[in-house]
């Protein structure tokens, strides 16, 4: 079964986007085929990166890089859950990206934004792409952008549009696809 984790970017304590990642854990789940493991960033807590090595080298000298890279490495596959800030992704989450390397590559990735605006941080999701490449993952075809954030969430969660359960299945059913080409491909190797 592929190990699929779900990071939720967001590390504000009054995210609007932390319900919507918990809507995605719930789908991803009901859906099946997935271990899905939720990640949030913010209980993460990374400090701005900080190692005296480069990530390609996998030498870490502090805990959290450690224990960030054994989180990252047991994953087959992700679904990034990001909001979009001053029209692109977050400092925090780059920051997070930047601390490893070896433990992204040949990841298949599915990208859900989100933001208060119309254009649901599709922009953010198109910035993020070329790094996500560089650190060797293999991005889903489909993404996923949700506009409104502020007015989709409330006491009782996050209230999905009609259709929106849908365009989600479609970003997983391509991680999927992706997960068993890379699968494939190990056995092959
Ligand atoms: C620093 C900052 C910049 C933002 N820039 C944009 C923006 O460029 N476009 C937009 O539609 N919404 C923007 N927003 C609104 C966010 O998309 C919205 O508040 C969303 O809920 C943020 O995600 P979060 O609640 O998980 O932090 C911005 C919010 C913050 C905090």
């Amino acid at each position: 079964m592929t190990r699929l984790h779900v990071i939720s970017a967001a590390t504000r304590p009054t995210s609007s986007g932390r319900p919507l990642a918990r809507w995605v854990v719930e789908q991803a789940r009901t859906r099946g085929g997935f271990e899905v493991t939720p990640v949030d960033l913010a209980e993460i807590a990374l400090p701005f990166l900080d190692e005296p090595e480069y990530a390609s080298s996998g030498i870490y000298a502090h805990q959290h890089t450690r224990d960030w890279s054994a989180l990252v490495d047991s994953a087959d596959a992700f679904l990034f859950v990001l909001p979009m800030y001053n029209g692109s992704f977050t400092a925090p989450f780059k920051n997070a990206i930047d601390f490893l390397y070896r433990e992204w590559q040949g990841k298949p990735v599915g990208i859900v934004s989100y933001s208060a605006g119309p254009t649901g941080g599709a922009p953010a999701a198109e910035m993020l792409l070329p790094v996500l490449t560089r650190v060797g993952m293999r991005p889903a075809g489909r993404s996923l952008a949700v506009p409104g954030i502020p007015g989709l969430v409330g006491p009782e969660g996050f209230a999905a549009p009609e259709g929106l359960a849908d365009e989600l299945a479609g970003v997983l059913d391509d991680v999927a696809e992706l997960a068993e080409q890379g699968a494939a491909e190990a056995v092959t190797v």
